[in-house]
């Protein structure tokens, strides 16, 4: 794949275009393609540079379709800082408490969700949201379901350990020296630090720890599922599958429009493309008594912008390996793909009763693009198969990506 193709073709925002230039990639029988990625930005204080005998390039091991991730210019990739942070990602000990870790709530098998409609906190605090695929999440232009601010996987992870609205890591100003020690101390630690970071002062720090997860987040792709494979005319789609391909890009189901891109949503952003659009759209979820009002503190877009427009107004979330995140939506508020599939074909969701009542599809902040969907209860169930072949088994069960405490202790 030219580095040029994937790019121009992305951001020309015709999906016909892209679908046949994927197409064509498949067709030239590229199945993995290999992108030599050189590392030519400028180190700043010699922080992060590679000493002699390190290789100073990381190669992707990209699917056709897919372009090199963005990386920010203080944070290379390595492959010993990749292993570093996903030691990190499954260490318990970077809670206060001791008692979770990323992977706590990012599960690998079901793609880096939890299962939980919404996300529990290290010492117990209900999350307002649900915990968010990983998958690919090094492409995502915005992070999180409705954050138009919040742009590199460096400072949301601050969220997560620093912040206490909800508690979640629940690191403080009090504990952070301490909770850091407790991975200086160990000398397995030690070495990878020393190897990942080789010119740090000092090598175990919290930049460090957030900058060695980051960079084992930015290989969390996932691009082999049936549907990539049927495009590399690897495998098939049955009928059902193929009527639901067909109806999910073409203009009755409208799911294209939002959940486009080869990462099937509308923010993707890759190394060298210009800044994506940052979308967000109200899907009719809440109209809580006719005014268009979504749940505190729940209300997308508005909660920071204050703007009546964009009241509900959420991140089109990726679909890749839709299948196994239920539940779905930011609050988990629909349990199955069937639901969310009949919940479109509605036009919104009415709620008769309880505090959060109101016709969604009467809301006058639903995009307008969710009340020309019109599918019959074939098309849907067809839709909802289509959906289920963008799971990725490898990427579920790949061993680089997988807990390295749960080996030690399994068998
Ligand atoms: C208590 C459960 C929990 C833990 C622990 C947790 N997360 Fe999350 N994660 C969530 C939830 C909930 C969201 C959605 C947040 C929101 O919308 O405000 C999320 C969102 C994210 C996102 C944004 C994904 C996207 O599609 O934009 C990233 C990246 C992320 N988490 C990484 C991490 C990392 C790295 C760690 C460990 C440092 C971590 N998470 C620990 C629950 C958790
Ligand atoms: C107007 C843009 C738009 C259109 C059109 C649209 N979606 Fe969505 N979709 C979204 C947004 C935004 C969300 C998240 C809403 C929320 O969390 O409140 C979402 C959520 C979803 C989810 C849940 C994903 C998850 O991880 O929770 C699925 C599944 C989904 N959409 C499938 C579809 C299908 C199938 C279609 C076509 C029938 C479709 N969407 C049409 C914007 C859109």
């Amino acid at each position: 794949m030219s580095r040029a193709q994937g790019p121009r073709v992305l951001r020309s925002g015709a999906l016909g275009r892209f679908v046949a230039s994927w197409s064509r990639l498949a067709a030239a029988g590229v199945a993995v393609v290999g992108i030599a990625y050189a590392l030519s930005w400028p180190v700043g204080g010699g922080a992060s540079a590679a000493p002699a005998g390190q290789p100073a390039r990381w190669t992707w091991e990209l699917t056709a379709g897919f372009p090199p991730p963005r990386v920010p210019a203080d944070n290379p990739m390595s492959r010993r800082k990749v292993a570093l942070g996903r030691f990190l990602f499954y260490e318990k000990r970077l809670s206060a408490n001791r008692a979770q870790s990323c992977g706590s709530c990012h599960v690998q098998s079901l793609a880096f969700t939890d299962g939980r409609a919404q996300a529990i906190g290290s010492t117990g605090q209900v999350h307002p949201r649900s915990s968010q695929s990983l998958a690919n999440v090094g492409y995502h232009a915005t992070l999180t379901w409705a954050n138009p601010t919040l742009v590199s996987l460096e400072r949301q992870m601050e969220t997560v350990i620093f912040g206490d609205r909800p508690v979640e890591f629940g690191v403080t100003d009090r504990t952070k020296r301490a909770v850091l020690a407790r991975i200086a101390r160990d000398p397995r630690y030690r070495r990878m630090f020393a190897a990942a970071f080789p010119a740090a002062k000092p090598r175990v720090s919290w930049v460090n720890v957030i900058k060695a997860i980051a960079s084992f987040e930015r290989t969390l792709i996932s691009g082999n599922s049936t549907y990539d494979r049927y495009l590399r005319g690897r495998a098939e789609l049955d009928a059902s599958e193929t009527r639901g391909k067909d109806l999910f890009f073409g203009e009755r189901a409208e799911c294209s429009h939002c959940h486009t891109s080869f990462n099937f949503n509308d923010q993707a952003v890759y190394a060298g493309s210009r800044p994506a659009p940052r979308l967000f759209h109200n899907t009719g979820l809440y109209n809580i008594g006719g005014t268009g009002a979504f749940p505190v503190p729940n209300r997308g877009l508005f909660e920071f912008t204050s703007r009546p427009a964009d009241m509900g107004r959420f991140r089109a979330p990726s679909l890749r390996n839709v299948g196994v995140t239920a539940p779905y939506m930011h609050d988990g508020s629909i349990a199955t793909l069937e639901e969310v599939v009949a919940f479109y074909a509605a036009g919104g969701r009415n709620i008769t009763e309880g505090p959060n009542a109101g016709d969604g599809r009467l809301s006058p902040f639903r995009s307008s693009l969710i009340s020309a969907i019109s599918l019959t209860p074939q098309d849907q169930a067809d839709i909802v198969a289509f959906l289920r072949t963008l799971t990725d088994r490898r990427f579920l069960t790949d061993a680089r990506l997988s807990d390295p405490f749960a080996r030690r202790t399994g068998g």
